[in-house]
């Protein structure tokens, strides 16, 4: 009876040495290297979407609040781990040893596993409350502000005092505070960009808020972090961090009208089949078509992917997009248009000279 509870070589002394099962010490070596392997996943250099490697205020706030965390939660887990083994080996039953003494009624015991638990949440809830506080403060009034609106499945981005919209990709200058307002324009989704902290919640009919003050310039990927529907996990974006002149020469080219290709070009008779094929009743492009369902195009060969982020801006890309957009991305609002080939590069071709 006794022995069943411990395998024999944890036990200890009843069994003769060499006797244990290999398979228990291989299980107990794989368990023991079991925490390893989770933190090497951590590496941001193979996953750089990692919460554990901060580049804005705001994340570094939420990752020293985790850290803080983290520190309770080691030394619950050493102290109670301890306690439990040390328990299991020199408590155990042994043939004719008398019954442990029970602790029940004990008053200092049960003052100390009172108090004690009572101190770790105190010193876990006060920073929690504190980072709280300082992350939901309102913005600077100076900050950069933006307009999130997300979409089944892609982002819009509208820079009000700019005048500007844009999509998937969020250029903001670095060290300067950028104020987003979060909205929704269908169901329910989640601002992520783990870079620079988060998440936020986008719902419908409702105004949310985020801000940070990027510290390093680069490029940050982000997803959308609430399921929303079948292409959820195609909801991406990227946050491009550049500096201030950087971002105002990207300002200026945003800010400026559509490239207007002569009409007797390839990218010309590409824009006229974007006006009569479909493509402008729900493209924007400035001062050309006013649709207002898609993505804006005004400025499209100016991004670095096309269909949230999800593939590189390429004439081969842009193309079997267009070709077939549902087979490139599940569930893909946009149709397919049944366009010849020919049609397709002149389009490619128009949406090219969209700088
Ligand atoms: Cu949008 Cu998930």
């Amino acid at each position: 009876m006794r022995a069943r509870l411990l395998p024999p070589w944890l036990a200890g002394g009843q069994v003769a040495s060499g006797s244990a099962p290999a398979w228990h010490r291989l299980a107990a070596l794989a368990l023991a290297l079991l925490p390893l392997l989770l933190v090497l996943g951590c590496s941001t250099q193979q996953f750089p979407q990692s919460a554990l490697d901060p580049h804005s205020d705001a994340a570094a706030l939420q990752q020293s609040l985790l850290m803080k965390l983290v520190f309770w939660v080691v030394v619950i887990f050493v102290v109670v781990e301890t306690a439990l083994i040390v328990t299991v080996i020199r408590f155990r039953a042994r043939p004719g040893a008398p019954d442990p003494k029970p602790v029940h009624g004990h008053t200092g015991l049960e003052i100390a596993w009172t108090i004690a638990p009572a101190l770790i949440l105190a010193a876990v809830a006060i920073p929690t409350v504190a980072t709280i506080f300082k992350t939901q403060a309102p913005a600077s009034p100076r900050a950069l502000q933006v307009r999130v609106i997300g979409h089944q499945w892609w982002w819009e981005f509208q820079y009000p005092h700019e005048g500007f919209v844009t999509a998937n990709e969020l250029h903001v200058p670095l060290r300067r505070m950028v104020s987003l307002t979060l909205e929704s324009a269908d169901v329910i989704h989640s601002f992520w960009v783990p870079a620079i902290g988060g998440k936020r919640d986008v719902v419908p009919s409702r105004i949310n808020h985020l801000w940070f003050t990027p510290d390093s310039a680069g490029v940050f990927s982000g997803e959308c972090a609430e399921f929303c529907g079948v292409s959820h996990a195609n909801m991406r974006l990227r946050l491009v961090v550049e500096s201030p002149a950087d971002y105002a020469r990207w300002v200026r080219g945003q800010s400026a009208a559509p490239f207007e290709p002569d009409s007797a070009s390839q990218a010309g008779r590409g824009k006229q089949v974007f006006l009569t094929a479909g493509c402008a009743g729900c493209h924007t492009v400035r001062g050309v078509s006013p649709g207002q369902i898609g993505p804006d195009l005004t400025h499209l060969a100016s991004r670095g992917t096309i269909a949230s982020a999800l593939y590189d801006n390429t004439p081969e890309n842009l193309s079997r997009w267009i070709e077939n957009p549902p087979a490139r991305k599940p569930g893909a609002l946009m149709p397919v248009l049944g366009l010849p080939p020919a049609q397709i590069a002149d389009v490619v071709a128009y949406l090219r000279t969209l700088r």
